[in-house]
């Protein structure tokens, strides 16, 4: 059996995912398939690392070397194509963490920043937990597909001063593409518009797609860009906490540094740093194998939504991360009522789309970093609690 064919049992680990059902659904009786983490294991060369690390017993502060600068600088550029200099590099426990301290770094209270929704639940908190105000540039749905209106993000940036881009997207699935993240990107320029680049996802894109980094693009750009990247969502190694921070401008960096040691934050916890590393070294095989997994995932998942229901799932066309966005407004249900049918009939967790913004609503994101056992399972539970209506 592959390793990305295992079932793991994941109950009783302390797992959001899995030991949250009650406070996040009311029931324990769902099929978890909500929070971005995966149920598969870390590569076998990471396991082995945390377990020689926790076989030395001591866990002093832990220095970021220049051996482990090394392996994000090559990480970078053999995977995204951007040649980025180590002292470009910050640490901190998380991208969301990383995203708080940008935005009081680069913005003043009652400053704005731009987001395109429906999107990651986190950025609201982000932006209005500190006082900013949101304002949106809503992705527009043409031909099941995302796509952004220019003429709208371009009105939109002459009242903000910080944009922050989810890429790839979360919850639509958008790889965006050179030619799109080159018109955004000279946009900011031409309207002073820091971007705050949030590309967790870059390296769960399906095979075939290309993820650039939009600090990639130019200099002036990336003059212009702080980047939020992680091993975690790709190696599956959100609770251990590593991320990094990409800023080519000199005084940008320092800034950032600054707000990064006032919070505290100036190394990596010592498993965290012994997992990316690891995960950097020895972890693309592993990756490039769940990468076929997921589309495979994806393939079969969209397939028997929408067939089986007679059309009345409609699942987006996506081209990375692991979710699945699924249109339920056939269904014909409010957002309410279809959270309950999703739990109460069709016995699955999902993340209700209303969560992202209203403009993810009647949409469901399905998460299908799983064995195919229980994308199977799930999905044959959705299609036949829709087939009920
Ligand atoms: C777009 C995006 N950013 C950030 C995060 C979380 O990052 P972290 O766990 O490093 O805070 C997620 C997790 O799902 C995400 O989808």
């Amino acid at each position: 059996m592959g390793i990305f064919e295992e079932i793991h049992d994941r109950k009783n680990t302390r797992s959001v995912k899995w030991d949250m059902l009650k406070p996040v659904f009311q029931t324990d009786d769902v099929l978890p398939m909500w929070v971005a983490d995966m149920d598969f294991k870390a590569p076998q060369a990471v396991n082995d690392a945390l377990k020689a690390r926790a076989d030395h017993g001591i866990y002093g502060y832990t220095i970021i070397d220049e051996d482990i600068k090394k392996s994000i600088t090559n990480w970078v550029e053999n995977r995204h194509n951007w040649t980025i200099k180590q002292d470009w590099l910050s640490f901190s426990p998380g991208v969301v963490a990383s995203l708080h301290m940008a935005v009081q770094t680069f913005t003043k209270p009652h400053d704005k920043v731009l987001i395109q929704t429906p999107v990651y639940t986190p950025f609201y908190k982000v932006i209005e937990g500190h006082d900013r105000q949101i304002v949106k540039n809503k992705l527009q749905l043409k031909d099941n597909y995302y796509h952004i209106d220019f003429a709208d993000f371009e009105e939109k940036l002459k009242e903000v001063q910080a944009f922050m881009l989810c890429s790839p997207h979360n919850p639509v699935g958008r790889v965006w593409t050179e030619e799109e993240l080159q018109k955004m990107a000279e946009l900011c320029l031409k309207h002073d518009v820091i971007i705050l680049s949030d590309e967790i996802h870059a390296d769960l894109i399906y095979p075939g797609q290309k993820h650039v980094p939009i600090a990639s693009l130019s200099a002036d750009i990336a003059n212009q860009t702080i980047t939020f990247m992680s091993p975690s969502k790709t190696f599956n190694l959100a609770g251990l906490q590593a991320s990094y921070i990409i800023t080519a401008n000199e005084d940008k960096r320092n800034a950032l540094s600054e707000q990064l040691e006032k919070q505290g934050h100036h190394m990596l916890n010592t498993m965290g740093n012994t997992a990316l590393y690891a995960a950097y070294e020895h972890g693309e095989e592993w990756l490039d194998e769940l990468r076929n997994v997921l589309k495979e995932n994806q393939d079969y998942a969209t397939e028997l939504l929408e067939e089986k229901t007679g059309g009345k799932l409609q699942v987006i066309r996506s081209e990375g991360t692991y979710l699945l966005w699924i249109d339920c407004s056939k269904l014909n249900m409010d957002k309410t009522a279809l959270k309950k049918f999703m739990i109460e009939t069709a016995k699955v967790g999902l993340n209700a789309g209303a969560d992202y913004g209203e403009e993810g609503d009647p949409f469901m994101r399905m998460n299908l970093a799983c064995p195919k056992q229980i994308v199977e399972e799930g999905v044959d539970r959705i299609v036949k609690a829709v087939n009920t209506l």
